[in-house]
């Protein structure tokens, strides 16, 4: 078959399939996530991985025991025993949706401790509009806590399925440059912390922290390597409505107009579609308070979506990677964005139809979606997009923080690039575009060191590690260019190994922060191969095999890094020229 035929097909058969998977959300039943730890009987010889299904070096990460605590006692038990045992530990969250290994304690006969049942909302203080809940509390069961009590969380991750100790682990955001910023852990006005201790105190320690305790600067983004959080407790407000509009525009002004962006709008963010020259503003406000509306934002993305659906969806991805056809992504990603645009991304203005911006609604039903959580179980007739027990998205997350004053040349930068290579960016535009969110400088010793905006790119992962991808070179090149060149900070829960070179340099309370984990930890129980990587301990995150650079494990020095048999090698990025990047060579 000719790559157009395909191509034509394919775009059809992914409309049609988008479609099905719209209406069909109104269907009751939906397979949930599955555990991401999985044991013998006896919660003994386990292996944990993410949400995902594979880390970034799709390692298989074993341990020797789960524990489920249920009560603060029961994690302090939890903690002392490992420590009695002289065993490395690690907090695993619900459904473990951040990308690093984080969750994978050192050695193999480490111990896995689920926040899964510590999952309770401990009280709200309404006069001082305070909530308290336990750290494996999801975001999406926190919100409608929260709204009962008439209260609001300011901002929040996207995505409902985050636990609160997971959202401070890797210091997940919202988009906002107004007020304290879209950070979760700036609103955090307590904690209580489960820490190792001499075994005169019994092995472990519940340390409680105020407002006021410096220690809290630590906590708020502490990676897992402190201690398990157990209780937190954060600054809500009362509970308001929003009034939203996306607006399409060219992304030719883009550079200028996303510096300034974010101070018009409270909970501004863009969609960028580089391959297609587009950006969706979008245009987010509190509403006036006589504004009337029950709008719901129940994003597309984060449905339930028909399996067959998806299969089909990766198939065409795959083919389209193998036959070499970039052009053609650029074709199917245009047939879904606009359908995507047409459906609002999932927005209504009722709970059931879109019928025109600007969609007004509660903060609680706006702020944050996840319709493929439901807990009942349809034998994966539907599911997550991601989820590994189906053919489905499979994908690297690249999700980095530029500084304000360097966005204007970054964006600048990638524009560049995309003129050299103009179908190079249309992988990216089948995971609905580069998402460029607003984030602020924090207090957190881990947490962002100025303003700045959080760009999330999302692109196609081969099955096969040693597969290269589609224009390889140009995400690489963004890569190194926002790491290296742009000095960005990486997601601490998202992007593959290449991000994380250097980081520990790059945050200039990191010495508070190591001194109380020092305090905290002496011992190192809850560090990792892994953490003392990033942190700048021990060892490094890159990883030199042949291949690394295809996944991410190292930037490449030499051809072997990249797929010498299939033509890509070596080579200088074309626009930041320090970089190096897998590049096809046609001879
Ligand atoms: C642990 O599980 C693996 C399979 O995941 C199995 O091969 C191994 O024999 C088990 N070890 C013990 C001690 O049960
Ligand atoms: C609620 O917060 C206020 C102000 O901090 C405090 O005085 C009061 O004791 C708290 N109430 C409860 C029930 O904790």
């Amino acid at each position: 078959m000719e790559p157009g035929s395909i191509l034509t097909a394919g775009a059809q058969a992914l409309a049609r399939a988008l479609l099905a998977a719209l209406l069909f959300a109104a269907a009751a039943r939906s397979s949930p996530p599955e555990s991401p730890i999985k044991c013998d009987s006896g919660n003994s010889n386990c292996t944990i991985t993410n949400s995902y299904g594979a880390y970034p070096d799709r390692s298989t990460c074993r341990f020797a025991r789960a524990v489920f605590p249920a009560t603060e006692a029961e994690l302090v038990a939890a903690v002392a025993a490992a420590v009695r045992e002289g065993r490395k530990m690690k907090a695993a969250t619900r459904y473990a949706h951040s990308i690093p290994k984080l969750s994978c304690p050192g050695g193999d006969e480490g111990v896995v401790i689920s926040t899964r049942e510590l999952n309770h909302i401990v009280g709200v203080n309404s006069s001082a509009m305070e909530m308290t809940v336990e750290s494996g509390v999801v975001l999406r069961d926190l919100i409608k806590a929260a709204a009962g009590s008439g209260l609001a969380l300011l901002y929040a991750p996207y995505w409902a399925g985050v636990t609160v100790g997971g959202i401070l682990g890797t210091g997940a955001h919202g988009s906002s440059l107004w007020g304290k910023g879209s950070a979760v852990h700036d609103y955090v006005v307590g904690a209580r912390i489960v820490t190792p201790a001499s075994p005169a105190e019994g092995y472990a320690v519940v340390r409680s922290l105020d407002a006021g305790n410096p220690d809290l600067d630590a906590v708020k983004v502490s990676l897992g390597v402190l201690g398990i959080i157990s209780q937190v407790t954060l600054k809500l407000q009362p509970l308001f409505s929003r009034s939203v509009t996306y607006v399409k525009r060219s992304d030719a002004g883009l550079a200028a107009a996303a510096v300034t962006f974010g101070s018009q709008y409270e909970f501004a963010d863009i969609k960028w579609f580089p391959g297609s020259r587009q950006a969706f503003f979008r245009q987010d406000s509190r509403a006036s308070s006589n504004a009337l509306g029950n709008g719901l934002y129940d994003y597309i993305g984060f449905r339930r979506t028909i399996t067959a659906g998806l299969a089909l969806e990766r198939t065409t991805e795959e083919t389209l990677e193998a036959v070499g056809d970039a052009g053609g992504k650029c074709t199917v990603a245009q047939q879904i964005n606009g359908a995507l645009s047409v459906a609002a991304y999932g927005l209504t203005n009722d709970g059931v139809l879109f019928t025109g911006y600007p969609v007004v609604g509660s903060q609680h039903r706006m702020q944050t979606s996840g319709g493929c959580l439901k807990e009942a179980d349809d034998g994966l007739l539907t599911a997550c997009a991601w989820d590994p027990r189906v053919k489905g998205k499979f994908y690297h997350q690249t999700t980095f923080t530029v500084a304000l004053p360097k966005v204007r040349d970054f964006i600048a930068d990638v524009q560049k690039l995309r003129e050299l290579q103009p179908n190079g960016l249309c992988t990216v535009e089948l995971y609905d575009g580069i998402l460029l969110r607003y984030v602020r400088a924090s207090t957190a010793f881990l947490g962002k060191e100025e303003d700045g905006i959080d760009f999330d790119v999302t692109y196609y992962r081969s099955r096969d590690p040693l597969t290269p991808r589609l224009y390889e070179d140009v995400l690489e090149e963004i890569e190194q260019m926002a790491v290296f060149k742009y000095g960005a900070l990486p997601h601490w829960g998202k992007n593959r190994n290449a991000a994380f070179a250097g980081v520990n340099a790059k945050y200039a309370k990191m010495g508070e922060f190591l001194a109380v984990k020092g305090r905290y930890d002496p011992q190192g129980f809850f560090s990792s191969e892994w953490t003392d990587q990033i942190l700048g301990i021990a060892g490094s995150p890159k990883i030199e095999t042949d291949g690394c650079a295809l996944e991410g494990l190292c930037v490449c020095s030499d051809d072997r890094h990249c797929a010498p048999a299939n033509g890509y090698l070596c080579r200088p990025g074309k626009v930041y020229k320090e970089a190096r990047v897998c590049t096809r060579v046609n001879n």
